[in-house]
């Protein structure tokens, strides 16, 4: 099934390629449309705890899960965030345990991130702490990063007491937000990319390129934007709460994309962000 086509993690453990994304997901639209995505074939959800839809997404996983007993919870992958304001030892610990409880349902998390660096050195490197421990107590199975930029890894990496790397780094890229030294630097690092707002939150759909490729392919233009995430290898996460957009968003793994079909809709020059930028947050010695 595609839903469950994965890579492997620096943690030994695997993602599913292809995620739903939940954020502005509503709590009363949360559960269905989690629910609807796994019976379509998904079998990974990215929450975090600022989208407050961490209980109803984990309801609508918990309701795939007593379908049917071939429905496993160790075939899905579950993901939610820190958010910046429970930064520091404590605040960290208590945000796990609030998602903790809040995914009681279905047992544990399959990953934990820092929703992203804006604190400082102090509580960010507490907040990695206990995030390392989270994983040590075993109901959190993977850690790691969001919205870091090469500055803030290398700080990250340097923790003395260091032991669990990032497993991966979710940062907003598309085809007009390349990114690639960060890219690199992570690919290096062996952390992976995860390619959140791969749609651009669908306001580059009249791309005159991106339509060009659509065409040749006989693909939707959303269709070739989750395959070019797929083509950099990165891990990709679309949103949607369309029902009949589920199936389509998943329906990508046969697109093949040409190094002249990439070269024609990758814009390297341009920088257009549809939303925050932490990555260019600064270090407390730029601040
Ligand atoms: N870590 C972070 O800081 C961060 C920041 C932003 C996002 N994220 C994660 O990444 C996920 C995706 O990013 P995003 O939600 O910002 O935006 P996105 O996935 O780039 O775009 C979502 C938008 O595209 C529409 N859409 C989805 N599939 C479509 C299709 N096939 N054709 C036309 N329109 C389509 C959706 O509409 P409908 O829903 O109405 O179908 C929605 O308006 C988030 O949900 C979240 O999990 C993380």
């Amino acid at each position: 099934m595609s839903g469950s086509i994965s890579y492997t993690l620096n943690s030994g453990n695997t993602i599913p390629k292809v995620g739903l994304g939940v954020y502005k997901t509503s709590p009363e639209v949360a559960e269905n449309i989690v629910y609807e995505a796994l019976k379509a074939g998904y079998r990974h959800v990215d929450s975090a705890a600022l989208y407050k839809n961490e209980k109803e997404v984990c309801e609508g996983i918990a309701k795939w899960l007593a379908e049917d007993p071939a429905n496993k919870r160790e075939d899905l992958f579950y993901t939610t965030k820190v958010y910046d304001d429970h930064h520091g030892y404590e605040l960290t610990k208590k945000s796990v345990a609030e998602s903790l409880e809040k995914a009681a349902k279905i047992g544990y998390i399959d990953l934990v991130l820092m929703h992203s660096p804006k604190s400082d050195y102090e509580k960010r490197h507490g907040s990695w702490k206990a995030l390392q421990e989270a994983v040590a107590e075993g109901k959190v199975k993977n850690i790691g990063v969001s919205n870091y930029g090469v500055k803030h890894l290398n700080e990250l990496l340097a923790y003395k007491d260091l032991k669990i790397k990032p497993a991966v780094n979710q940062i907003e890229v598309h085809p007009w937000l390349m990114r690639s030294e960060l890219c690199k630097y992570c690919h290096e690092q062996g952390i992976l990319i995860e390619a959140y707002s791969p749609l651009a939150k669908a306001r580059k759909f009249d791309d005159p390129d991106l339509q060009t490729l659509a065409s040749k392919l006989g693909k939707s233009a959303g269709q070739i934007l989750i395959a070019w995430s797929l083509a950099k290898g990165y891990v990709v996460l679309p949103k949607t709460e369309t029902k009949a957009r589920l199936v389509p968003n998943l329906e990508v793994f046969d697109i093949k994309l040409s190094e002249e079909d990439l070269a024609l809709l990758e814009k390297p020059n341009e920088y257009f962000t549809t939303g925050w930028d932490p990555t260019v947050y600064p270090l407390d010695d730029e601040k």
